[in-house]
């Protein structure tokens, strides 16, 4: 077994542990059953060693999770999604986001989409939106999370964020770094966000 699978099963079954700690998670979807390893190659981006420096404080629930995110950084496929005219030059080398599972991850699922993101400090990501509803996880640091038709939340360690289809939603970091999990449901699961118009 190479070391990046090793790697990946063991942030997969972390991951899981966070689910089964997580009510929120287990109310938005069923665990997936269709899960396969797509064996994706690495795809490192400058977010490595910024999420290796400053991986922003977890909590007794999460720090397994947040540490196994660590070992698997530099095997992931990165992803920057959008351009320096959308966000700028500093966004994009201080945030990043791969696919741990679905229809383009490192484990195949058609059921789900799960997701990890980092952004860090004093970044703001504007508003945007896409098909699948979400629900995002805070493992370590915190963010500040806006939605249109909702209340501003601040959130930490083991948060959560529920985003309708297509409700454009936001969020920012200030003096922390963001570690986030994510899981889509619905249709689109393939496609990615896009800046709201
Ligand atoms: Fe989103």
């Amino acid at each position: 077994m190479t070391t990046a699978r090793a790697t990946f099963d063991k942030l997969l079954a972390a991951a899981h542990e966070w689910y089964m700690a997580l009510p929120a998670m287990q109310e938005f979807a069923d665990w997936p059953d269709d899960l396969t390893w797509a064996g994706r190659p690495p795809v490192p981006q400058s977010v490595i060693a910024h999420l290796t420096k400053d991986p922003g404080t977890a909590n007794d629930t999460s720090r397994s999770l947040r540490d196994a995110l660590l070992a698997t950084a530099p095997f992931a496929e990165w992803r920057l999604t959008y351009t320096e005219d959308e966000v700028g030059c500093d966004f994009l080398k201080r945030f990043g986001w791969f696919e741990l599972a679905g229809p383009t991850g490192h484990f195949h699922s058609q059921q789900i989409r799960m997701t990890v993101g980092y952004w860090g400090p004093g970044l703001d990501y504007g508003r945007h939106q896409h098909e699948p509803e979400e629900l995002y996880t805070i493992v370590s640091g915190a963010g500040e999370f806006r939605l249109d038709g909702a209340e501003t939340l601040t959130l930490g360690p083991g948060g959560t964020r529920f985003h309708p289809s297509e409700q454009p939603h936001a969020l920012s970091t200030s003096d922390k770094p963001l570690l986030v999990f994510v899981l889509w449901r619905g249709d689109g699961l393939a496609a990615d966000p896009r800046m709201t118009a």
